[in-house]
């Protein structure tokens, strides 16, 4: 036994080494001086040894304890000097730590996915092109003549007279359509650009989502159950859509579809000005112009085109009021989503 006590004796300078904190001083305390402590095994022990061994033995483990005690109590004073010298500092090690910052996906980032998901489904694929655009992709080979009114509803950023930044993904149509054979499929999603006086609902750089299917006999009844599924899966079940007659160079007939109002559920308020109906896309069957543009025969392929907001999606189904937040980079509003 006097062995093992000179061993333990040995150990205690690297257990101590090893307490940096209260956690740790509390374990080092419960292994030695606990009731059922290191010190305590040795005692109990004592009294099976012999009886002319005692004393030494006895006295031999008093030792160690009072040597426990002593650094026990030296590394105690120790570690609370070490805080109070943080704390004079200004710095409370009681405190829980900082948890690191973690990221996560801009809401118009995981808005889109969700979108692009959904018409993966009814298979379609994903298409894109550029933001800096020349006259003839965003309005003319759009069916837009020179000098229409139409094209100032668009009025845009000009490099020179005939390189703007688009504005819309409707030009994408024409690209794609220039370089793939029917039948199509695809929507696109991208950055398009305005010269708009910036408020709650004016962006002079927002987001779009084209999409065009083009095929033999595709017909306003296809575009509109396809518009519909998509409502119902992004906005759930009760969602509406309603179509009105509407005029884009680019499409014939056109229209513009109204959503039932999330707010009211169609029986009017102040977020759909009491309507019942909140505009969200515009929509329409490709006009024979594109597809001579695009290269395809108007004779042999029919399809639909529709394009939509994605921050005003966005905010319809996440209830938020001003599209200044989505460009801002305040944590405060984008840690919500
Ligand atoms: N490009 C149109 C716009 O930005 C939307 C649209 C797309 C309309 C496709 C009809 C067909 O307003």
């Amino acid at each position: 036994m006097l062995g093992e006590i000179e061993r333990l004796k040995g150990d205690l300078s690297t257990e101590l080494d090893a307490v940096g904190d209260e956690k740790t001083l509390e374990a080092f305390r419960v292994k030695y001086l606990g009731k059922k402590g290191l010190l305590a095994g040795l005692f109990g022990r004592l009294g099976q040894a012999a009886p002319e061994e005692r004393p030494e033995l006895g006295k031999a483990i008093h030792a160690f304890k009072t040597l426990v005690e002593e650094s026990f109590g030296a590394k105690r004073d120790g570690l609370s000097a070490t805080a109070d010298a943080a704390r004079a500092e200004g710095l409370d090690p009681s405190l829980p730590g900082r948890v690191p910052w973690r990221g996560r996906r801009h809401i118009l980032a995981s808005v889109l996915q969700e979108i692009v998901e959904i018409f993966y489904g009814m298979g379609f694929s994903v298409a894109d092109g550029p933001e800096v655009e020349t006259d003839y992709f965003n309005f003319q080979a759009l069916n837009f003549p020179e000098d229409h009114p139409s094209r100032d509803l668009q009025d845009t950023f000009y490099v020179d007279d005939d390189v703007l930044l688009r504005t819309h993904t409707s030009p994408v149509q024409i690209r794609y359509m220039q370089n793939n054979p029917p039948p199509v499929r695809i929507v696109v999603p991208g950055r398009v650009y305005r010269n708009e006086a910036v408020d709650a609902s004016h962006a002079a750089e927002f987001h779009q989502l084209e999409g065009l299917y083009v095929d033999n006999n595709v017909t306003l009844g296809d575009l509109t159950t396809t518009l519909r599924q998509f409502a119902h899966e992004f906005f759930g079940p009760d969602a509406e859509l309603r179509f009105r007659p509407h005029f884009f160079p680019f499409t014939e007939p056109s229209a513009e579809a109204d959503m039932s109002c999330f707010g009211c559920k169609g029986s009017g308020c102040r977020i759909c000005g009491n309507t019942g109906w909140i505009e969200i896309l515009g929509a329409g069957m490709v006009h024979p112009n594109v597809f001579k543009h695009a290269g395809y025969d108007p004779d042999q392929v029919t399809g639909f085109a529709f394009g939509f907001g994605i921050e005003r999606i966005a905010m319809l189904r996440h209830g938020i009021s001003d599209l200044r937040l989505f460009l801002e980079n305040d944590v405060r509003f984008l840690s919500q989503f």
